[in-house]
């Protein structure tokens, strides 16, 4: 069995994680959490809540999940959140292209085009890895889970949303003024999100419905300087660079956060800030830095709306480098999509304090030649260029030779389909779209990993070592035999420990050993023993999980000792834990 198995085996039994709908057989992609899943994978949000949002004096929002088209219109996600997908000629499995070249060994650069999968899926006569029958050529496959928002036929198509960001997008004009207009300002979300994946075989690390963190961050994009960054200048990162990988040396450079920004590996100090902070927390959550990197996306990889993004990858036993989290630099792209598509201004408004002289840009559709190459379709264009800021539309034209419009498919403008001038103006401040700095975690993938880093085997038995503040159960009482008053006094104790806060589980079934072991199996850092000496001075015995060393303590102190013990404050140091 290797660790995934094991690790699968000990979350179905003792209640983490099991596959969803199982008396029916199960559904790929779906998993559901149990009793003590779910209380694990709160911590694990609740520590991420705490070290991005709470101590960043930044904000959460909750937005639906279900969100009319109109929105991954604006976004690009109708058009462009596919798969390349391939159907089997005989027994008509669908598969993922990449994913049956992979399986059969056949190597192709990050983020091939379609065109170049099916080309290789003839060059090696890939066939279907069920029945071995003929592969179709691939299909463009949108991901999204699409629904009718009221009844069938007369109401509006909507979708599951892929990812939680546009909630941030489409409510930033409300957010950004009830936060009192601050840059930079972070918006975080964790919620529920869903992607109809065409084959999913990789357990809980690829769902088809799971929670994400998507955290946006509003900037200035004149000043993408980032106060908070001279307190992780000199935290480690990982990284491994896109030439790095282009060359095939796939080199990881491991840096300061100092350094990442001075040799230019990180583009601006945002960016690496958030880099830094999600090294910290997968170390927190129980993953060594030498098992986690950055890798930057190559261009071609990159989602729609990136210009750098990197993923913050967890080494695993099975599936060797597995993405936890990712970090794009999402631009003005959502917000100025949103600004055409819905016709509001989302811009903010920077006084300058005084009245400047500012160049303007001005937008001039060339109308003719729009009227000839988008036929019926060239009013909305026209409309889409007057909402457009047209900074931007002049950047991208340069910088890429093409500007997309928003909308349900792709129209694409030519440079010579707009021309711009200029003028001097006098203003007394400047508007701008904010730029979104973008980093995004996977939770139910963070889960896993912590999962498989906890899980250890001490002789025959588990011991699944947990970082202490993310246990499910923090303490196990136990009367020590079930006879003479033990388990009376072993029930005060553990009505004192509910009462002060904490999550505790009272057991008085079978040997004091086999209670250890079921405790130290789900992860319970420390178990407290009740015995003949507590009926004579009210002291109990502790255990620790991981040095299963004891030591005896009175009662009335002991909530205020495990408070400091859980917050990693020093307590118990007989107990040999080390001391963070
Ligand atoms: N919002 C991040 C993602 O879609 O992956």
């Amino acid at each position: 069995m290797d660790k995934y198995e094991k690790v699968s085996e000990l979350a179905r039994r003792r209640g983490f994680l099991f596959p969803a709908f199982e008396i029916y057989g199960g559904v790929g992609g779906f998993y559901d959490y149990g009793p003590l899943g779910t209380l694990l994978k709160r911590n694990i949000e609740n520590k991420w809540r705490d070290l991005f949002v709470r101590r960043e004096g930044m904000v959460e929002i909750e937005a639906t999940v279900i969100m009319p088209s109109t929105v991954f219109e604006a976004s690009g996600h109708v058009a462009h959140f596919t798969d390349a997908m391939t159907t089997c000629t005989r027994c008509g499995r669908a598969y993922r292209t990449d994913t049956v070249l992979s399986e059969v060994g056949v190597s192709f650069p990050e983020g091939a085009s379609m065109e170049m999968l099916d080309a290789l899926v003839k060059e090696h006569n890939v066939r279907c890895p069920e029945c071995g029958g003929e592969l179709t050529e691939s299909q463009p496959f949108n991901l999204m889970f699409r629904v009718y928002i009221g009844p069938l036929g007369k109401g509006i198509v909507g979708y599951g949303r892929p990812e939680a960001a546009q909630g941030q997008f489409v409510d930033f004009k409300r957010v950004y003024a009830a936060e009192r207009e601050r840059l930079p300002l972070g918006i975080a979300q964790i919620g529920r999100a869903m992607r109809n994946e065409i084959a999913p075989r990789k357990g809980p690390i690829r769902l088809r419905e799971f929670t994400i963190i998507d955290y946006e961050v509003f900037v200035d994009p004149e000043d993408m300087s980032y106060p908070r960054i001279k307190k992780v200048e000199d935290v480690k990162l990982r990284i491994l660079p896109a030439e790095e990988q282009l060359a095939g040396t796939n080199r990881v450079y491991e840096v300061t956060v100092r350094e990442a920004l001075e040799k230019g590996f990180i583009k601006n100090e945002v960016h690496a800030y958030f880099l830094a902070l999600s090294t910290i927390f997968m170390q927190q959550l129980g993953i060594p830095l030498d098992k986690q990197r950055f890798r930057e996306q190559l261009p071609e990889e990159r989602a729609h709306y990136s210009m750098q993004t990197f993923d913050q990858e967890v080494w695993t036993e099975r599936w060797g480098w597995v993405e936890v989290s990712g970090h794009a630099y999402r631009t003005d792209y959502d917000l100025s999509r949103h600004m055409m598509y819905s016709g509001e201004d989302l811009r903010v408004f920077k006084p300058f304090g005084e009245k400047r002289e500012i160049e303007e840009v001005i937008a001039i559709p060339n109308e003719g030649l729009i009227k000839r190459d988008f036929g019926d379709k060239a009013s909305f264009v026209l409309t889409m260029l007057k909402r457009a800021v047209p900074e931007i539309v002049e950047r991208e034209l340069k910088q890429k030779g093409f500007y997309e419009l928003p909308g349900p498919e792709p129209l694409v403008l030519k440079p010579e389909h707009v021309s711009f001038e200029r003028r001097k103006v006098m203003a007394s401040g400047r508007h701008f779209i904010p730029h979104v700095v973008e980093p995004s975690f996977g939770v139910d993938r963070m889960f896993y990993v912590v999962m498989e880093y906890a899980y250890t085997e001490k002789g025959d038995r588990v011991v699944l070592k947990l970082p202490r503040d993310l246990a499910p159960i923090q303490v196990a009482v136990f009367p020590l035999v079930t006879r003479d008053g033990l388990p009376e006094k072993a029930k005060e104790v553990y009505e004192l420990l509910l009462d002060e806060g904490f999550y505790v589980d009272y057991d008085e079934s079978g040997s004091i050993g086999r209670r250890y072991a079921r405790a130290d199996e789900i992860g319970v850092p420390i178990c407290v023993t009740v015995d003949y000496q507590t009926l004579e001075d009210e002291t109990v015995t502790l255990r620790d999980r991981d040095t299963w060393k004891q030591v005896r303590t009175e009662i009335p102190p002991l909530p205020e000792k495990l408070r400091k013990y859980f917050g990693y404050r020093m307590e118990f140091p007989e107990l040999g834990i080390p001391v963070e």
